[in-house]
C-alpha cells in the first residue's frame, strides 16, 4: 500500500540549458515511496540529462530536487547517501567475481558489512554465481549485479535509466519481478526511465510522460492506458460507406467514424467492442471485407497529448 505522503524524491521547477539551447523545461514531478515511477519519453526526450540531474552529475540551472526532504544543493552528501543508481552500462570489473566487485564498492563507500552483501547477492538472486567472474554473465546478471552494488548502501530511492536495453524476454521479466519485489517489501521508490511505452506498462505504478523536455502528463499508467486504449484506430472496409458510418457512429462505444479517401471508414473503439461493431454492420445487410487496426504508436500518443484533438483527414 502506497502511503502518498511519503515524497522519497520531490523534483520542482527543474530547469537546464546546454549550449544556450533549453533541455529541461519547468520539469516538476513527485516519486513516493514504494512505488515504480514512469519516465517515458522518446530518444532525445531529455530523460538521461534529468537523471544525470538528479544524481548530482550534471549541474542545474534552477529548480529543485529534495531527497527524502533534503535538498541536493543544499546538502550533497546527506541526500546523495539515499540514492542508488545505474545511469547507461553499470561499470564492473570483468576479470574479478560478482562478490569481489560488491567488494570492492563496499570499501570505498565504507560501512558496509560482508553480512548486507550476501542479502543483497540473495535479493538480486545471484547467489550461485556471485564468485564466478563477471565476464560469465548474461547482461540480465550483470544488469543485476550493477543493483545490487546500487543497494549495497540501504538506499531509500533506486534510479535505472534504461533498464532494460539490450536485455531480452526473459531477462527484462526477471527484471520486473524483482524491481515490483524492490518496493513492495523494501519500500523503496524505484525511478525507471525508458522510451518503450509497453514496459512502463508493464512495471510501473504511475508514469511522467516526457517530451522535448517537458512533462507532458503525470498520472497513473492505469488512467494512461485508458486514454490509450480509447486511441485504438480501426479501419473498416465495408460495402456502403455512408451507411456503415452511419451505424458505427451511433454505437455508443464507438468515440468517432468517418470515411477515407480510399472507400474505407474509420473509427475509433476499443478492442474489446470490434466484434458488436461487426455485428451492427451485417445484421443492416452491408458486409464488411476487412478490419485492420492502425497501431497506435507513442509518437501519436504524444502528439494527442501536446496538441489535443487532431483534425481527421486522410
Ligand atoms: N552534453 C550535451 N551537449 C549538447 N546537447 C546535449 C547534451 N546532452 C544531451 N543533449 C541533448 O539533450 C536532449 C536530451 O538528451 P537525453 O537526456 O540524452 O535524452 P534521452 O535520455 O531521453 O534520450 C537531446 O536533444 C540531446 O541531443
Ligand atoms: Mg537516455
Amino acid at each position: 500500500m502506497v502511503v502518498l505522503s511519503d515524497v522519497v524524491l520531490s523534483v520542482k521547477r527543474l530547469q537546464k540549458a546546454i549550449g544556450g539551447k533549453t533541455i529541461i523545461h519547468d520539469m516538476t514531478f513527485d516519486v513516493y515511496a514504494g512505488e515504480v515511477f514512469g519516465f517515458l519519453g522518446p530518444n532525445g526526450a531529455g530523460k538521461t540529462t534529468t537523471i544525470r540531474m538528479l544524481v548530482g552529475l550534471a549541474s542545474t540551472d534552477s529548480g529543485q530536487i529534495r531527497i527524502c526532504g533534503t535538498s541536493l544543493t543544499d546538502d550533497f552528501s546527506k541526500a546523495i547517501a539515499q540514492v542508488g543508481c545505474i545511469v547507461e552500462n553499470p561499470e564492473m570489473y570483468k576479470f574479478m567475481t560478482g562478490r569481489e566487485n560488491l567488494e570492492s564498492f563496499a570499501r570505498m563507500s565504507g560501512g558496509i558489512t560482508a553480512e548486507r552483501i550476501d542479502e543483497v547477492v540473495a535479493f538480486v538472486d545471484l547467489s550461485r554465481a556471485i564468485d564466478d567472474k563477471v565476464k560469465t554473465y548474461s547482461l540480465g546478471m550483470r544488469q543485476r549485479l550493477g543493483i545490487a552494488q546500487a543497494l549495497l548502501h540501504r538506499p531509500r530511492l533506486l534510479i535505472l535509466d534504461e533498464p532494460t536495453n539490450g536485455l531480452d524476454p526473459a531477462g527484462i521479466r526477471e527484471l520486473r519481478q524483482f524491481i515490483r519485489r524492490l518496493a513492495e517489501e523494501e519500500q523503496l521508490a524505484v525511478f525507471i526511465s525508458s522510451h518503450m511505452l509497453s514496459e512502463i506498462e508493464m512495471m510501473c505504478d504511475r508514469v511522467a510522460i516526457i517530451n522535448q523536455g517537458r512533462v507532458i502528463s503525470v498520472g497513473l499508467v492505469k488512467t494512461l492506458m485508458e486514454q490509450y486504449a480509447d486511441q485504438v484506430e480501426w479501419v473498416f472496409t465495408p460495402e456502403q460507406i455512408k451507411r456503415a458510418v452511419e451505424l458505427l457512429a451511433g454505437l455508443p462505444f464507438v468515440s468517432e467514424a468517418w470515411p477515407t479517401v480510399d472507400e474505407r471508414v474509420k473509427c475509433r473503439m476499443e478492442v474489446e467492442r470490434i466484434g458488436e461493431a461487426n455485428q451492427t454492420l451485417v445484421k443492416a445487410g452491408i458486409s464488411v471485407l476487412g478490419i485492420a487496426t492502425k497501431t497506435v504508436t507513442l509518437e501519436d500518443l504524444f502528439l494527442t497529448l501536446t496538441e489535443g484533438e487532431k483534425p481527421h483527414g486522410d
